[in-house]
């Protein structure tokens, strides 16, 4: 049998360390009762929160789920059609302008210029924002140096490997030392080394500048692992809002045992679900059970004996704390990556209207 605990796996969130946001810090969002509609379809249904000056405030959600309306309301490319939105203590919709200039953004599709090299990228950018010529020149060097491109400064960026551009990206979205900076999924289609490099960047950056950010992503760990506060979007309404940690608090049950059984009885999901601590069970495949316990290590000795009992061969055994997929799965009924979209009874008595 092999026994994995993941929770020692890959980096630690120590790495990535968020910084404190003083409790009294001024709003630097305030999205109130905001709506987007395209025809009788509403894509983003009353959603409201504020995200104060210094966070890193997340949005995640699955495919469709309405992060970037969200983003291209606040950041004025698309006009809201109910509800308000202030960015920088100026309201979208009245004062635009002011808005613009107070946020860098960096929309989901890449957009840098393929036949310009990467400082052409940048000093245009700087131009456009009217960024004066000695402080452009500064300014660029200092955000090559921050996002690892310096040596690549002269390179056309069609060279550039998807993370590099994505990094040559989020420079250009700071060459006007916005005050607030969207970023829309950073890092998707990025492989797992140059999504760290991203984070790294990020973090790197947060702790130089005095700056707001707000991101959004379909990806759980980067979410827990970089933002403040986290809210969960999910068919255009906001499902879930708090810190990464009081999220998975949130979630019944603290610990999740992952465990494969040879050949099990047909009432063994049953059985699981009997064991003490357990808040739920999930059969996620042939063998296959995802269980859930406010008492992860008393449950997996429970869990073994009580399989050498029955005679029943246990293959793998894996115990980690609740993850945010858990929580994602908690408030919607659904699973958030996109080839696992299946059906969790568990939550449908907590939340009868969802459908999965
Ligand atoms: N211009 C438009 N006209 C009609 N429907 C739209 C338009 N833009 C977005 N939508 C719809 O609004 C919903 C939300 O889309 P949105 O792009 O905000 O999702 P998302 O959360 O960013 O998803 P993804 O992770 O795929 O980027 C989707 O159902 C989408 O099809
Ligand atoms: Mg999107």
């Amino acid at each position: 049998m092999e026994v994995i605990n993941t929770n020692s796996g890959g980096l630690s969130a120590s790495e990535f360390s968020k910084s404190d946001v003083a409790a009294d810090a001024p709003n630097a969002i305030e999205v109130d009762h905001i709506v987007k509609r395209y025809g009788d379809f509403t894509a983003v249904d009353q959603v409201s929160f504020t995200v104060k000056e210094g966070e890193i405030f997340g949005l995640l959600g699955p495919n469709g789920a309405g992060k970037s309306t969200l983003i291209r309301m606040m950041t004025t490319l698309i006009p809201i059609s109910g509800g308000a939105a202030r960015v920088a203590g100026h309201d979208v919709a009245r004062n635009p302008n002011e808005v613009r200039r107070a946020i860098g953004v960096i929309p989901q599709a890449l957009t840098s210029d393929l036949d310009l090299t990467v400082e052409e990228n940048l000093n245009i950018y700087a131009k456009l924002y009217d960024v004066p010529a000695r402080e452009r020149k500064e300014s660029i060097a200092e955000l090559l140096e921050t996002v690892d491109l310096t040596k690549w400064r002269g390179a056309q960026t069609k060279t550039l490997s998807g993370g590099m551009r994505r990094r040559l990206e989020i420079a250009r979205g700071l060459v006007h030392s916005p005050k607030i900076f969207f970023l829309d999924e950073p890092t998707t289609g990025l492989d797992p080394v140059s999504r760290v490099a991203v984070w790294e960047m990020l973090t790197n950056i947060k702790s130089k500048r005095k700056l707001t950010v707000l991101i959004t992503t379909h990806y759980m760990d980067e979410a827990d692992r970089l933002c403040n506060r986290i809210a969960i979007v999910d068919h255009g309404k906001l499902v879930a809002l708090d810190t990464p940690e009081a999220l998975k608090a949130s979630v019944p049950g603290s610990n999740v045992i992952e465990a494969q059984f040879e050949h099990p009885p047909a009432d063994w999901e049953e059985r699981l679900r009997k064991l003490p601590g357990v808040t739920s069970v999930q059969n996620e495949s042939a063998g296959m059970f995802r269980v859930l316990t406010a008492n992860g290590s008393g449950t997996t000795t429970n869990l073994v004996e009580m399989a050498m009992v029955a005679g029943v061969p246990l293959k793998t055994l894996m115990v980690q704390n609740t993850t945010l997929d858990d929580v994602f799965v908690h408030y919607t009924g659904r699973q958030l990556r996109d080839e696992l979209v299946k059906a969790y009874s568990f939550v449908m008595p907590q939340r009868p209207g969802l459908q999965p």
